[in-house]
């Protein structure tokens, strides 16, 4: 009975340390949690993320891409969780789509990921010769401040100029003759 009685003691005296562990463990890992996947109340772990989200898409047809290296401008509302009032901030982000020579439709955000100017469509090579340093072998994003250029055709990949990646793309839902314009690729604004 004896040896019964301080049996349970131990589990009781076992039980009550580990309390304050369990209670630390679980301290850590919410904000653990929260920086793996960041959600709008800090105990909601599992809730919706914080991600940015488009405000609503854009939508183009196909009759606006009549022929090969039609590009048409933009603008993309982006919505980001911010502890305001409102709960959110919406940022307007400018960007081209265009028609790819093999019917390919892309999407890219024109802002420059080099120091954030907002770049522009140039057709002509020899007309990016003369305004950007560089002769392309055909239509390209150029940026006027620091002279980048971004061949479309290649992904936006850098042919000239200081900037350090391809500027961040749009996804694009196909929807019968419909293009929606529903999302920008992750990662900061530039
Ligand atoms: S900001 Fe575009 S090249 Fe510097």
């Amino acid at each position: 009975m004896t040896e019964e009685l301080s049996k349970s003691r131990r589990i009781f005296l076992k039980t009550a340390a580990a309390i304050p562990l369990a209670a630390t463990f679980g301290l850590l890992a919410s904000p653990l949690l929260r920086y793996l996947r960041p959600t709008l109340k800090p105990l909601d772990v599992f809730g919706k993320s914080d991600q940015p989200s488009a405000e609503e898409s854009v939508v183009f047809k196909d009759s606006d891409f009549p022929e090969a290296w039609t590009c048409l401008p933009f603008v993309f509302k982006q919505s980001y969780i911010e502890y305001n009032p409102e709960g959110k901030e919406t940022r307007m982000i400018p960007g081209f789509i265009v028609k790819l020579p093999n019917g390919e439709i892309v999407a890219y955000s024109r802002i420059c990921p080099h120091l954030g100017c907002i770049f522009n469509f140039v057709k002509d090579p020899s007309e990016c010769a003369k305004g950007y340093n560089f002769k392309p072998e055909g239509p390209v994003f150029a940026c006027p401040c620091h002279l980048s250029v971004y061949d479309i055709a290649q992904g936006g990949k850098v042919v000239s100029g200081p900037a350090p990646r391809p500027p961040r793309h749009f996804d694009i839902k196909r929807e019968g003759d419909q293009y929606k314009i529903v999302s920008l690729e992750a990662g900061g604004i530039a």
